[in-house]
């Protein structure tokens, strides 16, 4: 089981579209058995893929960090997607952390070490997926601290670029205690043909303290649109740039990672 978190401290950047992406294609085209973790209290890609019918309140990523949670298939739920499943998250998780922050409270890496443990354990994924939020909270870093790779969203402006550093810094602080921890690589996401977008890509490749992938995902209407029709974009619209996009940059990802590519 491998376990990939998608992080930035910026917002915006496209990391739940990435994540979203990438857990479908995992599922959908190779065939994997995907668990889909939404670690942001927005619980954006939960309203994307949680199954209709379904209300997860107080079953979800904060039930997990609040509680020892002895039967984990109750808070893990169903999706429209074969193959794949999710743990929600939603207004209950913004409570959690906000009450931690209040009663100021270290985050306990623990709990969220025991329940990959006891999933991994029972053999029921192949891989699981972490939606990060844009800034470092106790349910963001619990998860960074289970997973093996890390995926950098990231756009083509000068912030983006310029914050690469300080970001690549922080995640080298996290390994300290977590030394399982690699980056995987930076994903240039939202892109454009232009002579900026030509230049600033090529400026991330030569000074960015980590790999980046060779794929880039153009930016395409179908993804907002998607984003509205509450749906992955390679389930919308399967042949728009981005859902190519992010089909080529998953078998990259792969390739990158040793891992055998059923699609
Ligand atoms: N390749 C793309 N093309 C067009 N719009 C995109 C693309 N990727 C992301 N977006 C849009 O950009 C916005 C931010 O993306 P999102 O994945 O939510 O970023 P984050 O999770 O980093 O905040 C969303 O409205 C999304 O629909
Ligand atoms: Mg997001």
């Amino acid at each position: 089981m491998r376990t990939f978190a998608i992080v930035n401290r910026k917002g915006g950047v496209g990391k739940t579209t990435t994540a979203v992406e990438l857990a479908f294609i995992l599922a959908t085209s190779c065939k994997q058995r995907v668990l889909f973790i939404d670690a942001d209290s927005q619980g954006n890609a939960t309203s994307m893929m949680l199954a209709s019918g379904q209300d997860p309140s107080g079953a979800g990523l904060a039930a997990a960090l609040e509680y020892p949670i002895e039967y984990y298939p109750d808070i893990i739920w169903r999706t429209d997607y074969e193959g794949l499943d999710i743990i929600p998250a939603g207004e209950d998780l913004a409570d959690y952390e906000l009450s931690r922050l209040l009663l100021g409270e270290k985050p306990n890496f623990d709990r969220m070490r025991r329940l990959m443990e006891a999933i991994k354990e029972d053999n029921v994924y192949d891989s699981v997926v972490i939606d990060c939020p844009p800034y470092y909270s106790i349910s963001c870093l619990s998860t960074i601290a289970v997973s093996d790779s890390i995926i950098i969203p990231a756009g083509i402006d000068a912030y983006s670029t310029t914050g690469m550093a300080g970001l690549v810094r922080q995640i080298d602080n996290i390994r300290q205690a977590c030394p399982q921890i690699r980056v995987a690589g930076v994903l240039v996401t939202q892109w454009r043909r232009s002579s900026i977008g030509e230049d600033a890509v090529q400026t991330l490749r030569e000074e960015s303290p980590v790999p980046i992938f060779r794929t880039v995902i153009r930016r395409t209407d179908k993804v907002v649109e998607s984003s509205w029709s509450r749906e992955p974009v390679g389930a919308l619209s399967p042949f728009s740039a981005a859902s190519r996009d992010y089909r080529t940059w998953v078998a990259e990802l792969l390739g990158r990672e040793g891992v055998a590519n059923n699609a």
